[in-house]
């Protein structure tokens, strides 16, 4: 279908205009909320045409920076481009772009990093100021000018409802296959008038298939063509197979025991490789008919959806590689009963994810020898990605389970540590820890006993003697014995490794 065909309100079709036309109207120093939550989703060319706008400002010795808040990370044509002409004052929430770290490493960039499921109600509140410009991808446009979304939700509902303006791209690349598949849901009113989410099943619609829009609001509609753009995953190595085995034992483990159903309770997967070769174990594990309750669908749901092992999806975003989206847009129609994608609210919202009774599964960066968890930063100061969901699902799930090799860099650092050097999920949020070494299942233990189970099984065997005497000698030396700890040692642990010079 072409583009100008997609839009079918007539009043909507009057503000088309080309990319850069449409950028243009987004001035300096005002916040504009994106569509996109990874590689999907995220409008393709206001951006960069925007990047080129600021370019040319800085050219002319005048500074031209605006707030950039989206559903979660992006695409180079969206996050890159503008961080490369340090376009960004302030950036929320998740990302993962490599020049936004490093602007943000740098100092250059201001970056709030907060829970996905805070920041459409931060927006209602008024937490974070005033919402100007929302830029959002849609597949269509209906003829009473409701919007068909794109393939991912994340906060493109709060955006257009928040915003003072409104730019549309409509991306006829998008399959017109995905008009039905979403479920908006408009009841989540402010405290104190909040009803309960009507969500008792994976699979239950509670909302609208489509965005409402004040068409007043509309300032452009920019037609696009042009593919979503996810990275390729690597392939399952040794150490994520060892992982994916171990969490697979332990689900069936919980199953004999009674504490799960034999067809589990509903997943969730985090973001990266790790996450998605886990699900790769689910696949050619001994469960049935599971369901998940998620925020991204990676490659390893499409195949378990495939296979016929996952019954039902609900997320807020595909998050494909190429050839898995490739795959998906040529049999939509086969996989469209057993999808749902949600605004990132709902998607990751405590109270469901606490009601359906999710096992959550996350990446993470180091642990402590007690359970904190860092998912985040880099020897403490140096942030990686963000938090993203992980809090959400993490803090309201029936299980936490986060994971990681045992080590990084090359076997240099040990991704267990005395003490984490920054921590986003704590002790009383993380119930399993999981290297390729082993899992700690760390249910009903106190710190002392978690601190053993931790360093017995999940350390790398190169690390384990050190993080015993670390422990041993913190349980005859620390004057407090709840949580025993050397504190100048704890820290020396870091700074050792950042003395050898080698980040
Ligand atoms: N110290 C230093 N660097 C470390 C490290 C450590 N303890 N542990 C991992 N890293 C580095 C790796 O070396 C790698 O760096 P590189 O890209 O330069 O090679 C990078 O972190 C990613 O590690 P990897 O082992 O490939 O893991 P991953 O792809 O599974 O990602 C997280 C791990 C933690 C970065 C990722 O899961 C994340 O961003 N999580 C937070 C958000 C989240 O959980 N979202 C899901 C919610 S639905």
């Amino acid at each position: 279908m072409g583009g100008a065909s997609r839009i079918l309100n007539t009043a909507l079709r009057s503000k088309i205009m080309s990319a850069s036309e449409a950028a243009s109207l987004i001035p300096s120093g005002v916040n504009v909320g994106m569509s996109g939550f990874t590689g999907a989703g995220y409008p393709k060319e206001v951006p960069t045409e925007l990047a080129k706008r600021i370019m040319d400002a800085n050219l002319h010795g005048r500074k031209f920076k605006i707030g950039v808040w989206t559903g979660a990370s992006t695409a180079p044509e969206l996050d890159g481009a503008l961080a490369m002409v340090d376009g960004v004052e302030m950036r929320l929430p998740y990302q993962s772009d490599p020049t936004c770290r490093k602007r943000i490493n740098a100092g250059e960039m201001e970056y709030i990093d907060i829970h996905l499921s805070h920041v459409a109600q931060f927006v209602w509140f008024g937490f974070l100021g005033k919402l100007d410009v929302a830029v959002v991808e849609v597949s269509g446009i209906l003829e009473d000018g409701r919007l068909i979304p794109s393939s991912s939700i994340g906060n493109n509902k709060t955006w257009l409802d928040q915003a003072d303006k409104i730019i549309l791209e409509v991306n006829s690349w998008q399959n017109p296959l995905l008009e039905g598949m979403h479920d908006i849901y408009y009841g989540t009113n402010l405290p104190p008038h909040r009803q309960p989410i009507p969500l008792i099943r994976t699979g239950d619609r509670i909302g609208e298939p489509y965005l409402k829009i004040d068409p007043n609001k509309v300032i452009a509609v920019v037609e696009t063509n042009s593919p979503d753009r996810n990275s390729a995953f690597s392939a399952p190595d040794q150490n994520s197979r060892k992982i994916a085995g171990h969490i697979l034992e332990f689900l069936e483990h919980e199953v004999k025991k009674g504490r799960l159903p034999k067809d589990l309770l509903p997943l969730q997967s985090g973001v990266g490789n790790i996450a998605n070769a886990v699900l790769a174990g689910l696949n050619d594990g001994p469960f049935e008919n599971l369901t998940a309750y998620t925020e991204v669908l990676q490659d390893g749901m499409l195949e378990m959806i495939k296979s016929g092992k996952l019954s039902m999806a609900s997320a807020t975003a595909f998050s494909l590689s190429p050839s898995a989206l490739t795959e998906l847009n040529a049999d939509l129609a086969r996989f469209k009963d057993s999808i749902i994608l949600r605004p990132q609210e709902i998607s990751n919202h405590p109270e469901v994810i606490r009601r359906l009774g999710v096992i959550a599964m996350n990446g993470m960066i180091e642990a402590d020898i007690y359970g904190n968890v860092n998912s985040t930063h880099v020897m403490g100061t140096q942030i990686m990605n963000g938090i993203g969901g992980s809090g959400d699902f993490a803090r309201n799930a029936y299980i936490s389970i986060f994971m990681t090799p045992s080590q990084a860099k090359g076997g240099q650092i040990s991704c267990i540590v005395p003490m984490a050097s920054h921590v986003d999920h704590t002790e009383h949020d993380v119930q399993v820890l999981v290297t390729e070494q082993g899992l700690a299942d760390l249910r009903g233990l106190s710190p002392k006993q978690r601190a053993k189970v931790i360093i017995e099984n999940c350390a790398h065997p190169n690390f384990k003697p050190l993080l015993m005497d670390y422990y041993k000698r913190s349980l005859n030396l620390s004057p407090g014995k709840q949580t025993p700890h050397l504190l100048d040692e704890a820290l020396s642990w870091h700074l050792n490794y950042l003395r050898k010079g080698s980040m």
